[in-house]
C-alpha cells in the first residue's frame, strides 16, 4: 500500500433481479481507469427483497420473490464489478465489502429457522468472497489509513441514527474519520480534535431505480454516484464525487 492511497467508495447499490446491472460495468471501468489502491463497498450491495420482514408473505410485493434469484443476480453483479480487475496482471487493489442491514437479512433468517437453514444458507451465497473481496459482518467497522468504514453508526440504543445526524454519530463514535452508507445521502463534516483532523461522510448510493419501501420524499434526498477519497493519511483526505449520470457518460 503506497503512502496516502486513494480509496474508491461505492455506496449502497441495492442490486435486485428486476434491475439491470449495467452500473456495475461502469464502476468496473471507472476502477480500472482510476486505479484506487482500495475499493470499499459500503454494504446493501444486495437488497435481498425475498427475505424482507417488512412485507407480508403472500402480498403483492412478495409475488415472484425468491432468494435464489436475489443471490444469483448479486453474484453476477459482483462479477461484473470485479471482472476487469481480474483480467489485469498489474493492478491488484484491496477489495473490502461491508455487509449492510439488507445482507443481514440472511443472518436473521437463519437465526429464526436454524433447523432448516443453518449450514445451507449464508452470506457467502452472494458471491463476494468468490470474487476476491474481504467481507466484514454488518456493523463491524474496518479501519484504513485512519478512516473507519461501517455501513452505519449506531446510537446508544443500538439503532441507526436518522438523516442528517448519521455522519455526526459516526464522528462521535470513532472520534476519528468515519465513512458510512445506509441513508443514501451525501454528507460531509470536518472537525479537528486537538490538531487531528476527523472527517465524516455518508457515501450516497449507487443506483437510480426506485425502491418501493422508501417514500418519494426520502428518495429525493438520495444522491447516486461514486466517491473517491484521495490522499488518505491519518484520517485526512480530499474527496471527489462523480454523479452516476457522469459515471455512465464516462464509462458506459
Ligand atoms: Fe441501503
Amino acid at each position: 500500500m503506497p503512502n496516502a492511497p486513494t480509496i474508491l467508495v461505492i455506496g449502497d447499490s441495492h442490486d435486485n433481479p428486476e434491475t439491470p446491472g449495467d452500473r456495475y460495468d461502469w464502476a468496473a471501468a471507472a476502477i480500472i481507469d482510476t486505479k484506487p489502491e482500495v475499493v470499499v463497498d459500503m454494504g446493501d450491495f444486495a437488497t435481498c427483497g425475498s427475505l424482507s420482514k417488512f412485507e407480508k408473505r403472500g402480498s403483492r410485493v412478495m409475488e415472484g420473490q425468491r432468494f435464489s434469484l436475489d443471490a444469483a443476480h448479486a453474484r453476477d453483479s459482483r462479477k461484473r464489478l470485479t471482472r476487469l480487475i481480474g483480467k489485469s496482471k498489474t493492478y491488484n487493489p484491496r477489495l473490502i465489502a461491508l455487509q449492510g442491514n439488507h445482507e443481514y437479512r440472511i443472518e436473521r433468517a437463519i437465526e429464526e429457522d436454524p433447523t432448516a437453514l443453518e449450514g445451507f444458507l449464508s452470506a457467502e451465497c452472494l458471491g463476494a468472497e468468490d470474487s476476491g473481496w474481504e467481507v466484514y459482518p454488518y456493523l463491524k467497522p474496518v479501519e484504513v489509513e485512519g478512516v473507519w468504514f461501517c455501513h452505519h453508526a449506531v446510537n446508544k440504543m443500538g439503532k441507526a441514527p436518522g438523516g442528517k445526524y448519521q455522519a455526526n454519530m459516526g464522528l462521535d463514535f470513532a472520534m476519528s474519520s468515519f465513512v458510512c452508507g445506509h441513508n443514501h445521502e451525501l454528507q460531509r463534516q470536518r472537525k479537528v480534535y486537538q490538531g487531528r483532523v476527523a472527517i465524516s461522510m455518508t457515501a450516497g448510493c449507487y443506483f437510480t431505480h426506485r425502491e418501493h419501501w422508501a417514500t418519494e420524499q426520502q428518495q429525493e434526498q438520495w444522491e447516486a454516484g461514486l466517491l473517491w477519497l484521495h490522499g488518505v493519511k491519518d484520517g485526512d483526505f480530499g474527496h471527489e464525487w462523480v454523479p452516476i449520470g457522469e459515471v455512465e457518460r464516462l464509462y458506459g
